[in-house]
């Protein structure tokens, strides 16, 4: 069907096709008096509302008068780990009574703790777990998110989450990019053994992966407790050999040196970044890789640092933000909190942390081509708040303003 946006205060965000940088972060493309016409699932037109109604074939779609407020692209989560048995509300208690991530993880807590309830679910019960969960995103103006398994970790349930995944993604609004990150954790039968856990993926899994065209990115975390350096450049590469896009999370809790295999190996994104160094930032500049920044866990991990936004986009690197939405560092599916912790803990403008959430995100997931702005012949993935001035976006915090969303042109 047809839709017409009028009376609407656009940010475009239109401007360079390449991930946005430096001052490229701080222009929205304001058009007041705007309008959106879109069709056949795509933006037809787009700016200000006397040139796009000059054209007779908007008075054919259903209009949709937004009174002033403000209209922009759905926002682009390229980050979270959605496929999950249960919450994890035991951890959440012992770190509410002085016991940290680490620790946790270390008495049989954290990721290792999210397998059993998710190799006990059947593939038809994630299926619908996420399905429920998709409604979250969008209800709060998410359109497009990138979906990790990692919960499973051995090959029936690693490859039970990427089908649900697929499954949902055939059947609901919001759009999916799958991301394989079979090196999460080391699973108990492989304690001690990274290496062995690692060569099992890589030749068990992975395969199976591709093969069946189930996911479009690997990912790895790269952490102490974890894989090192060593043992996610062997995961990764095999994964980028088979011609899977490369993500990272990278110098999260401690230096792991996870920024400098994401440039060695030319990564999509190096993400969390907390312990990145100046010398990380111009490797990850050099190489083009975004940095996705996940606020939300360090505020819920109830860390007091957050990684430096503002020295990482003085550098240069284009920044992306995203949820991490996950049942153990940030059960937050909702990218207007993310946009508020950045602006107020990281040093980011609100416009910069606009960008961050829509077209950056976008190119994370190497759709800055279709998705992430409002461009003449980009997917019409478009939301409707309930505010006149964009910054009301981070400042009603803990609040959901989004009014209207549009995913592929049709109003959910
Ligand atoms: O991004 N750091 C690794 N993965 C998640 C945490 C997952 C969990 O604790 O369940 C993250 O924070
Ligand atoms: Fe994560």
């Amino acid at each position: 069907m047809k839709q017409l946006i009028t009376n609407a205060t656009l940010l475009t965000l239109a401007g360079d096709h390449e991930p946005r940088t430096k001052g490229g972060m701080r222009s929205v493309g304001l058009i007041r008096n705007g309008a959106v016409f879109m069709d056949k699932g795509l933006i037809q037109l787009v700016g200000l509302a006397d040139t796009v109604l000059r054209d007779p074939e908007v008075k054919k779609g259903q209009i949709h008068d937004a009174g002033g407020r403000i209209v922009m692209p759905g926002f682009v989560d390229c980050h979270t780990h959605p496929v999950f048995g249960e919450a994890r509300l035991k951890d959440f208690g012992l770190r509410t009574s002085g016991k940290s991530y680490q620790e946790i993880a270390a008495q049989g807590g954290g990721i290792v703790s999210s397998i059993r309830s998710t190799r006990g679910a059947t593939e038809s019960e994630l299926t619908q777990r996420l399905l429920d969960q998709s409604s979250r995103f969008t209800e709060c103006g998410t359109t497009t998110i990138e979906a990790k398994t990692g919960y499973g970790l051995d090959k029936d349930s690693e490859l039970k989450a990427l089908r649900a995944i697929k499954h949902v993604a055939a059947g609901s609004p919001l759009e999916f990019v799958p991301t394989f990150l079979g090196a999460h954790a080391i699973p108990p039968e492989y304690q001690g053994r990274p290496g062995e856990y690692v060569d099992m993926l890589i030749k068990d899994v992975l395969p199976v992966v591709v093969q069946e065209g189930l996911a479009k990115f690997v990912d790895a975390f790269c952490e102490k407790g974890f894989f090192s350096q060593f043992e996610c450049r062997k995961f990764l590469k095999a994964g980028a050999d088979a011609g899977l896009g490369v993500r990272i999370h990278a110098e999260q809790l401690t230096r792991s040196r996870g920024a400098s295999l994401a440039a060695e190996l030319k990564a999509a994104s190096a993400d969390h970044l907390d312990h990145a160094d100046a010398v990380d930032l111009v490797k990850l500049r050099e190489a083009g890789v975004i940095a996705a920044l996940v606020p939300g866990s360090n505020h819920f991990l109830g860390h007091r640092d957050y990684p430096d936004a503002r020295k990482i986009i003085d550098a240069g690197v284009p920044v992306a933000l995203a949820t991490d939405f996950n049942p153990g560092t940030c059960p937050c599916w909702n990218m207007q909190e993310v946009i508020s912790i950045a602006t107020t803990q990281m040093g980011m403008t609100v416009e910069e942390a606009i960008i961050a959430s829509t077209i950056n995100g976008a190119h994370a997931l190497g759709l800055g081509k279709t998705h992430g702005s409002l461009e003449k012949g980009k997917q019409a993935d478009v939301i409707i708040l309930d505010c006149s001035d964009y910054r009301e976006l981070a400042y009603w915090f803990g609040s959901n303003i989004v009014s209207k969303v549009f995913k592929k042109g049709k109003l959910l």
